[in-house]
């Protein structure tokens, strides 16, 4: 028998009662039952009881291998040893002393070493590292508007919290794309100074320079863009952002939180052979620890040391997320590690590539680093407005019947991506591949039926506002 989405939605409801049942008790306290909006969607998420390695159980003691992997801040995997050896002896010795301590010298060393960077800010999140590289960037140009990609996501704070997902009533017209507010609260003043424009659009980025002549301080982009899935640059799209960006005295911000550790050794700098002005770097930095840190050239970061601009933190450097980040850039991302992830993760690309073929899904899929998606689109996307057409509901079939079989083949939603770690071994690829193409005929299937009855004159209109991903509310 066909197994379709809807099959597939009661096998997960079946197989996680524990999961349903502690989300209904969380939705009583935390709003949407989850501490990052992030981490809410239909029917309800998996609750997790553990994770090891490669590997994660929920609470229904379900066994999975994670692709997951903390929406790719874990390239370590769960539990590295090294990194919880490392932690461990932290423990015994101090967690936090708000003073200054060897490691953070030490931290900045490495980054130094990998990055075209002379030094180097720690703090806790993506959003606040791009936050603070935004406010630098101001400083220097002493300007105040900021350029950021439609679909680009820079964290939470109300200056990039713009045109992240906005609905596709919303985004106006594709030279000149309107900002759109990521939610309620954010103010008309940080709206008007942040410009919008599509990624690999050069000729927009250059019309709002010459619209606004010496007063956009920074463009700031993730290099690939990765809260669409995975979208690739045009060659020569970066390149293209320094210079323009050099010709207008504005700085370049590359917004490294998902590549920085993932890519390569060095980056999306080192991938793309780019200098940009400021990195942004978290997640996969820090182990599975609450690591993130800004970095710049000399005379950039010496607005800091010259007491121009502020930053400080309560959190910044504790002794725990510094040895777990000292632990992971040290002894497990080592230049073999990347050898290594991508060899699996070209693997698993090639793989799904072959399953794409077999099963005429209407789908590709792309891999960078020790990342790839499953893209849900007939052709490779160049921006946000042509990921609006993703075909969800396929890819939700995907998700659930992969899940069910013991697979989290990325986190949940498809703005998102899959992430091979160095905990994951050739065994655990082949289960993906094996599963996906168990699963590929009947999403394939699925997606050719909907086909079907979406050109019949009849058809209803599709009902898509509980899954809709078109806002950051939504999700
Ligand atoms: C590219 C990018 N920048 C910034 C952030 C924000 O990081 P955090 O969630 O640590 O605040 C994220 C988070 O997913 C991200 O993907």
């Amino acid at each position: 028998m066909l197994d379709t989405l809807q099959s597939e939605l009661e096998t997960y409801e079946r197989r996680t009662p524990a999961s349903r049942a502690a989300h209904a008790k969380a939705a009583a306290r935390l709003p949407l039952g989850v501490a990052s909006n992030y981490r809410s969607y239909q029917p309800y998420p998996l609750h997790v009881r553990d994770g090891n390695g490669a590997r994660i159980r929920d609470i229904d003691g379900n066994e999975y291998i994670d692709f997951n992997m903390c929406f790719g801040a874990l390239m370590a995997g769960h539990c590295h040893p090294a990194v919880m050896h490392a932690v461990a002896a932290t423990l015994q010795t101090g967690t936090m002393f708000g003073m200054p301590h060897d490691a953070e010298n030490a931290l900045a060393e490495e980054i130094c070493a990998r990055f075209p960077v002379d030094m180097v800010r720690f703090s806790n999140s993506g959003t606040e590292s791009t936050m603070h590289a935004m406010r630098l960037a101001r400083a220097a140009t002493g300007r105040e508007r900021i350029i950021k990609m439609e679909g680009g996501y820079h964290g939470l704070h109300d200056a990039v919290l713009v045109s992240v997902k906005p609905k596709a009533g919303e985004v106006g017209d594709p030279a000149r794309p309107t900002a759109v507010p990521g939610g309620e609260g954010i103010t008309k003043a940080t709206l008007s100074n942040t410009l919008i424009a599509q990624f690999n659009d050069l000729a927009a980025i250059e019309r709002l320079f010459a619209a606004y002549p010496g007063e956009i301080a920074a463009v700031i982009v993730e290099p690939i863009l990765m809260n669409v899935g995975i979208l690739m640059p045009d060659a020569g799209y970066h390149q293209g952002l320094r210079e323009i960006t050099r010709k207008h005295g504005a700085l370049l911000i590359f917004d490294e939180v998902k590549t920085g550790a993932k890519l390569a050794r060095g980056g999306a700098c080192e991938y793309f052979g780019i200098e940009p002005d400021i990195i942004c770097l978290a997640k996969s930095i820090g182990g599975g620890f609450s690591l993130a840190a800004f970095a710049a050239r000399r005379a950039i970061m010496n607005l800091i040391t010259d007491h121009r601009v502020f930053h400080g933190g309560t959190y910044n450097t504790n002794p725990v997320a510094m040895a777990a980040g000292l632990a992971t850039l040290r002894e497990v991302l080592t230049p073999a590690a990347y050898e290594r992830v991508t060899r699996l993760n070209t693997k698993l690309v090639d793989g799904y590539r072959d399953i794409i073929k077999k099963s005429e899904l209407e789908a590709y899929v792309l891999g960078a680093g020790a990342n790839g998606a499953l893209m849900f689109a007939p052709k490779p996307i160049r921006n946000y407005r042509d990921w609006l057409d993703i075909d969800s509901e396929s890819w939700r079939h995907y998700w659930f019947a992969m899940t069910n079989r013991g697979v989290i083949p990325q986190p949940y939603w498809w703005d998102e991506q899959w992430t091979v770690s160095v905990a994951h071994t050739d065994a655990d690829i082949d289960r993906h591949l094996e599963l996906f193409a168990e699963i590929a005929p009947a999403v394939a299937a699925g997606q050719r039926d909907r086909r079907v009855r979406a050109a019949a004159p009849t058809e209803p209109p599709k009902a898509t506002t509980q899954h809709d991903r078109s806002a950051p509310a939504a999700r």
